[in-house]
């Protein structure tokens, strides 16, 4: 949830610092700041966004070749300057920064206050800096001798780092459930919350393990010990990250940048994947669970947001190929109502960025009664990457705005390819229609780029509707998790209310909600509930509702009783999401621009969901 970097080397630490929150700010942008030690340490911070800090940072000295810098999105207190991060301690001879909950850190305060310690902010990092000051004066330890012991007080989830300037040698980093990446060259080491501001100055990197506590010296280097105090030797991964894929390629935003990316990184999603003469499909990440999902009790998928909305893909793709039962969990409900859970279930924990708070410990939770934990992650070497059994990553490249949109279409092309494989080889799936789907899938990536030509159509469009303050989107069968998932997209990025429902649901209560002020999407594509899908578009119109209508080419129908239409090129029904989802993208997208929001990085929102 925010956005953590450090530096050690012998290189001014300030512009890594500054680059790298640049780079983590889709993470957490409510407020930043940076601290760097030169003989004393300098702090700098403040409310709003890196380019503010940069503002303060301008005349002052940033010399120093040790430093920690943070973008934050605030869980405990206000978004301010002095609950921004870093922190001192209370005797401002400690600096710390930090991406995580301390769910005690109520009574770790009162302890404290109780010793004296005072405190300067509302955040809970601030109390778990005063309990490591506490421990390190009480049991006059090194500083990373006090971090450990400091930390197996703590409940909830961390990643910090901090140094001292009693020691400008040593950056000390500790990690549970939020994530942290070590960058290695030579006589330099790099921090951060994910690889992006690491792998320009580096490919070999280190990810730290839940409790485990690092301390990083010029003379002595990496040094890894468990929260117990055994010694851990570090694993050193090659980053395949591309740099440009993290740069914008010339267009004004990172969410059209990557909505115009689909073809591609959905051709990516499936590279390797299918055979040449497409009569096989096969993922290398769980080939050997293969037996093991045909054989579950059922599936249960667990994600959030717009992963969910995969899932409910997923879940029609499964048992429709494969007829294995499913079931689609909020992991943020799934882990915490008691659910049961049988050795023979197989769970597919779905997730962009692998570290979703909610989603990781549900995972935990599935694991704890035995059943098998399978992952569909973009994010190579991610928390939930390492914590599944087996997975399939879904290649589209780093996800960098804060809606989700070719992370969304590569989970359902991944998911797509599982069901496959799974129902050919159940006997489920008849080779006709299996050879049809392959074939239609082959051709998504070239439809879609047929959609992405309507970009001006539906920038006019938005002219007529970025007004509006409530919207409704219906979908029947496969077009219903698009309806959700188009609707969260107009929801998060312009601020409009929207809500997605089965197109049959309306007359159940919110067709009450129809006059001609509510705008009303409605994903109609050739499908085996069209006729039912006019009907409701009738019912619609009868009521004075404006109809928006996602069809397919050449439709004569809906075209003649919808206000306004948008025409996709047509594709089994299964594969529609893949290119329905699009223009309502776009849609969103461009009400976003007309109304003036922040398409990339939205208000109360932040990338990746590391807390709960
Ligand atoms: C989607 O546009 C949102 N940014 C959000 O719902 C996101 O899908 C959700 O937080 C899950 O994130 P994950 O896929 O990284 O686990």
């Amino acid at each position: 949830m925010c956005g953590i970097v450090g530096y050690i080397g012998e290189k001014q630490v300030y512009p890594f610092l500054i680059k790298g929150l640049k780079r983590l700010e889709y993470r957490g942008y409510d407020s930043a700041g940076v601290a760097l030690l030169n003989g004393d340490i300098k702090l700098y911070k403040c409310k709003g966004k890196v380019a503010d800090l940069e503002k303060i940072t301008k005349d002052q000295d940033t010399k120093g070749s040790i430093g920690i810098g943070h973008t934050r999105w605030a869980t405990h207190g206000l978004p301010n300057d002095v609950n921004a991060h870093p922190h001192f301690s209370d005797s401002k001879s400690i600096v710390m920064i930090h991406n995580g909950i301390i769910e005690n850190y109520t009574a770790l305060r009162k302890t404290l206050e109780s010793r004296g310690y005072t405190f300067r902010s509302e955040t809970d990092s601030e109390v778990l800096l005063n309990l490591i000051e506490d421990v390190q004066k009480k049991e006059k330890l090194p500083l990373n001798e006090a971090v450990r012991i400091a930390l197996s007080e703590v409940v909830g989830a961390y990643a910090i780092v901090l140094f001292s300037k009693e020691n400008p040698d040593q950056l000390i980093a500790a990690k549970k459930g939020s994530p942290l990446v070590i960058g290695i060259s030579k006589d330099e080491y790099f921090l951060a919350s994910d690889a992006t501001p690491i792998v320009e100055y580096t490919r070999e990197v280190v990810y730290l393990e839940d409790l485990e506590i690092a301390t990083i010296s010029r003379k002595e280097g990496l040094k890894i010990v468990t929260i117990k105090n055994q010694e851990i030797t570090p694993y050193i991964h090659a980053l395949e990250l591309q740099i440009e894929a993290l740069e914008k390629g010339g267009y004004e935003h990172f969410m059209l940048k990557e909505i115009y990316e689909q073809p591609r990184s959905i051709k990516d999603s499936m590279r390797g994947r299918i055979s040449e003469d497409g009569s096989r499909v096969a993922l290398g990440g769980i080939k050997d669970y293969e037996d093991k999902i045909l054989a579950a009790r059922r599936i249960i998928i667990i994600a959030c947001g717009t992963s969910w909305h995969a899932g409910l893909v997923a879940e029609y793709l499964f048992e429709d190929f494969a007829r294995i039962p499913v079931e689609v969990e909020y992991a943020s409900e799934f882990r915490y109502r008691n659910p049961v859970i049988y050795e023979d279930d197989v769970i597919i924990a779905i997730s962009q960025s692998g570290e979703t708070a909610d989603t990781l410990a549900a995972i935990e939770l599935a694991k704890s009664q035995g059943a098998t934990v399978i992952g569909v992650c973009n994010v190579v070497g991610s928390s939930i990457a390492r914590a599944t059994h087996a997975g399939s990553y879904t290649h589209a490249g780093p996800e960098i705005g804060v809606a989700s949109t070719k992370a969304f279409t590569a989970q359902v092309t991944v998911l797509t390819l599982m069901a496959l494989s799974l129902g050919r080889k159940k006997g489920t799936l008849p080779d006709q229609r299996f050879n049809r789907l392959v074939d239609d899938l082959k051709k998504i990536p070239s439809k879609i780029e047929k959609v992405l030509k309507q970009n001006d159509k539906i920038e006019r469009l938005s002219k007529l509707f970025f007004d509006a303050t409530n919207f409704l989107y219906l979908g029947r069968g496969y077009s219903f998790p698009v309806a959700l998932e188009g609707a969260l997209k107009l929801k998060e990025i312009s601020y409009i209310h929207a809500e997605g429902y089965p197109a049959a649901e309306m007359k159940h209560g919110p067709i009450a909600l129809i006059d001609e002020q509510m705008p009303v999407v409605v994903i109609a594509p050739r499908a085996t509930h069209y006729e039912k899908v006019v009907s409701n578009i009738q019912e619609i119109k009868a009521r004075k509702g404006v109809v928006i209508s996602i069809v397919t080419q050449g439709d004569k129908v809906v075209s003649e009783i919808a206000d306004h239409c948008i025409e996709v090129p047509d594709t089994d029904e299964a594969l529609m999401p893949l290119i329905s989802s699009v223009p309502l993208q776009l849609l969103s997208y461009h009400i976003a621009l007309l109304r003036e929001c922040n398409v990339d990085q939205p208000r109360n929102l932040a990338k990746s969901v590391t807390v709960e």
